[in-house]
């Protein structure tokens, strides 16, 4: 049986118009579509009208489509379809499980191809004016995702170690934990005063800022409720920040999962 390909489809952070050109052939011309919750909806309107769509993302107080489901979605597609776009948003191999799913489509004897997008953690501070590197703020930037507990069995992330070795940290997930991650950061040796920037729903409507020092972001999160999806941007980089450069968020929407 000669089987589909399935592209893990990269559909960046939110504002369509950061979607590559690969992307938007592919998106224009595929059979079927899957496709998560941090989705831009524009960006569901390009697939043809033919096409089968699946949803496998979270939806507000439900849990997400188990990874095995739709890991068996992918290859059951495959066997029927010609073309099959696997959209995630973002860079699909960037916090996306981009590489389980390849791996899964590449046992299963599925061609499978990757096509890199514009992740969330440059995207959202850029449209902001916040570089994640700069020449004067340090050289080196960790992305890292902040999901994990932090005092779990197993040994998670080094936030400490991360405070000793990375001028600059961008975090992804970092909200619910905030709190437990800025008191590693601060007993690994960074500063209180330390410079961090959390960005809301970054490069879309909605999008909002927050500047703190290190020692008082988790309560000023707390108090200006900021949400997911965020991300958590540390180190002198913010300081950096140049307001002017900041483009419009896009006048659109994504579904807002969590
Ligand atoms: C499962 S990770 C996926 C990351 C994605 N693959 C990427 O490259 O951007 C989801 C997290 O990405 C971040 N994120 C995604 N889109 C965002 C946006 N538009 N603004 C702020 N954070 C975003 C949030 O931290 C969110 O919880």
């Amino acid at each position: 049986m000669t089987l589909g390909t399935v592209y893990l489809v990269g559909a960046g952070p939110g504002d369509p118009e950061l979607l590559t050109l690969k992307a938007h052939r592919l998106l224009s011309s595929c059979d079927a579509l899957v496709y998560d919750s941090l989705v831009p909806k524009a960006l569901l309107d390009l697939v043809p009208e033919h096409c089968e769509r699946h949803f496998v993302g979270k939806r507000r107080g439900h849990h997400s489509v188990p990874q095995p489901s739709t890991n068996a979605v992918l290859v059951e597609l495959a066997q029927r379809r010609r073309c099959i776009v696997r959209l995630k948003g973002g860079d699909p191999f960037l916090f996306g499980r981009g590489g389980e799913e390849a791996a899964h489509l590449a046992g299963h004897g599925v061609p499978v191809e990757v096509v890199p997008g514009v992740t969330a953690g440059i995207a959202a501070p850029a449209y902001c004016g916040i570089p994640v590197t700069h020449r004067s703020a340090g050289s080196s930037v960790t992305f890292v995702t902040g999901h994990e507990e932090i005092d779990k069995a197993r040994p998670g992330v080094d936030w400490r170690g991360l405070a000793r070795s990375s001028d600059g940290l961008v975090i992804y997930m970092g909200l619910h934990n905030l709190r437990r991650i800025a008191e590693e950061l601060l007993a690994g040796g960074l500063a209180g005063d330390t410079p961090a920037a959390v960005v809301q729903q970054g490069t879309v409507h909605g999008q909002r800022l927050l500047v703190a020092s290190l020692a008082e972001l988790a309560d000023r999160v707390e108090a200006e409720g900021l949400a997911s999806p965020s991300i958590v941007v540390v180190g002198e980089v913010v300081n950096q920040r140049v307001e002017s450069c900041a483009p419009q968020p896009a006048d659109a929407e994504m579904p807002i999962p969590f």
